[in-house]
């Protein structure tokens, strides 16, 4: 199957708005087809909405964003996408028609996904050609934040095919979770249905209030879920013996049962109910001003999480680890040859570590560069050069880490947005237990000297809190580049 430089999507409303977002933000271009024009204008809406929080999700080196452009020439899209994802209404037979009409115009190497909340994909690729390209892969909303995204193969569907989608959802930053048998409504919707379902009947019953149910979720399990779902949970709640004796104590009230399984009948008085009760619980805010504060939150959450390593927080770290991994592995070989001509006494001067392009979420209100990102982009090219010495993951985990302790910048030029911008950087002076280095960044187009460094860092030891010598290795690789660098 083929790398994914261009993402297609078919139907650009929530869903399709969410993954246009996501995939740009990621360095991944954007053909987005809608058989309704005015389209164009809610996405572009759509994916600056998104911007705000995606844009507070990681401080990891990005490549330049995707370029997004749309049409509404569905067979164009086909032609021109590296992997197409389907996003229209959740209707089989219009799922199927569209589907097989695109899959006419597509390269056979060409994997399509479908975003279907519950329909199989062995329906969906009935009349398909190819159909072994064919997958569900169905996201959750919003797409740009959440990274869960469940595949599921259809009875034709290629052990490739869903390889190929599994790494393209990877890199932009998302957690396949393969489903191993296709079943309606997938799992993850079913157990959000079977959740629902007693919600309506609660509410048809007078039990309880849509917002108090929501409390019932919001105060209690729903701060456990974002790390541990319900059966590690339910490990834990049995003590000692875990799940054995959870399922003694609590199998019994199973067969009574609490829980109602049918759904109850959608009268107009329930209909009334559920929306009279999420309007009390919004209170006057509206829609987007709830989603920025959800948006808000899942941010802080998964950052939250990452120190944890568990669950969404997991799989940031693994895209900050690539992120840092694949910025610095450009720079490695110039690296590498300037180290050499050191140690051979023909030191080259300043290193040309980092590339990069000033984002538009860097901009301040003056409309230039803000402060913070200067830091942030000196940072990601002392990470690339301290990489190349050894100091990786792997080094921090062995207890061992380099602190900053002092920064000396000086500004020059103005960065705009979307300006290219390079840094050059140099070892001033290495010791065992001190590294200064002096980076200054430039823009592309004209060299000109946007900002220079001068930074300090310690080398410590993690766990006592102090400076210690560095690793001799690390020592001599650093020395090599002081020596190339003068
Ligand atoms: N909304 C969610 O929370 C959610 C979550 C996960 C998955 N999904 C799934 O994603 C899919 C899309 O849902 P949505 O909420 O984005 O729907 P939506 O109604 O917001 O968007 C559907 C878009 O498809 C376009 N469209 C309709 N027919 C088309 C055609 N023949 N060719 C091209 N475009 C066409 C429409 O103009 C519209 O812009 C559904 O299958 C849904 O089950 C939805």
């Amino acid at each position: 199957m083929r790398q994914v430089r261009t993402l297609g999507l078919l139907g650009t409303g929530v869903i399709g708005g969410g993954w246009a977002a996501r995939a740009l933000h990621f360095g991944i271009d954007v053909i987005a087809a809608d058989l309704k024009p005015e389209m164009e204008e809610w996405l572009r809406g759509a994916v600056a909405n998104a911007e705000g929080a995606l844009a507070r999700l990681t401080f990891a080196p990005l490549p330049p964003k995707g370029r997004l452009s749309f049409t509404t020439d569905l067979h164009a899209m086909a032609r021109a996408a590296d992997l197409i994802q389907e996003n229209i209404p959740e209707q089989l037979e219009l799922k199927q028609r569209v589907l097989a009409d695109v899959s006419r115009h597509a390269p056979a190497d060409v994997v399509i996904a479908s975003s279907t909340s519950g329909l199989t994909p062995s329906d969906l690729q009935r009349d398909m050609l190819a159909p072994e390209r064919m997958l569900v892969a169905h996201p959750f909303n919003p797409v740009y934040l959440l990274p869960l995204v469940e595949l599921v193969g259809g009875a034709a569907t290629s052990a490739a095919a869903l390889e190929a989608a599994a790494g393209f959802y990877t890199y932009i930053g998302m957690h396949p979770l393969r489903v191993r048998r296709e079943v309606p409504g997938h799992l993850t919707d079913r157990l959000q249905e079977a959740l629902w379902r007693e919600i309506l009947h609660l509410v048809n019953d007078g039990v309880a209030t849509t917002g108090e149910l929501d409390d019932s979720i919001v105060y209690g399990p729903g701060l456990r879920w974002a790390g541990m779902g319900t059966n590690l949970i339910y490990h834990l709640a049995g003590g000692e013996t875990g799940m054995r004796h959870m399922l003694r104590q609590f199998g019994p009230c199973l067969k009574w049962p609490w829980t109602k399984l049918e759904a109850p009948e959608l009268t107009e008085e329930l209909i009334d109910k559920m929306v009279a009760g999420t309007q009390a619980q919004a209170a006057g805010r509206s829609i987007r001003e709830l989603e920025r504060l959800r948006d808000d939150y899942l941010v802080a959450i998964q950052q939250v999480l990452r120190e944890y390593n568990i669950g969404a927080g997991a799989t940031l770290r693994a895209l900050e680890e690539r992120l840092y991994e694949d910025a610095a592995a450009a720079s490695r070989p110039r690296i590498a040859a300037a180290a050499a001509a050191g140690a051979a006494g023909s030191g080259g001067g300043a290193l040309r570590l980092l590339e990069t392009q000033v984002r538009p979420e860097w901009i301040d209100y003056n409309g230039h560069m803000t402060d913070s990102r200067y830091l942030q982009v000196f940072g990601d090219a002392t990470d690339a050069l301290f990489r190349y010495a050894g100091i990786d993951d792997a080094y921090r985990r062995s207890g061992h880490a380099l602190y900053t302790a002092e920064s000396h910048v000086v500004h020059k030029a103005e960065a705009r947005s979307q300006e290219r911008l390079y840094v050059m950087s140099r070892v001033l002076e290495v010791d065992e237990k001190r590294v200064r280095l002096f980076h200054s960044m430039h823009r592309t187009r004209d060299e000109t000297l946007v900002a220079s460094a001068e930074q300090l860092y310690l080398h410590v030891s993690t766990e006592a809190g102090k400076v210690v010598p560095m690793d001799a290795a690390v020592h001599t690789r650093l020395s090599a580049l002081q020596a190339a660098t003068r």
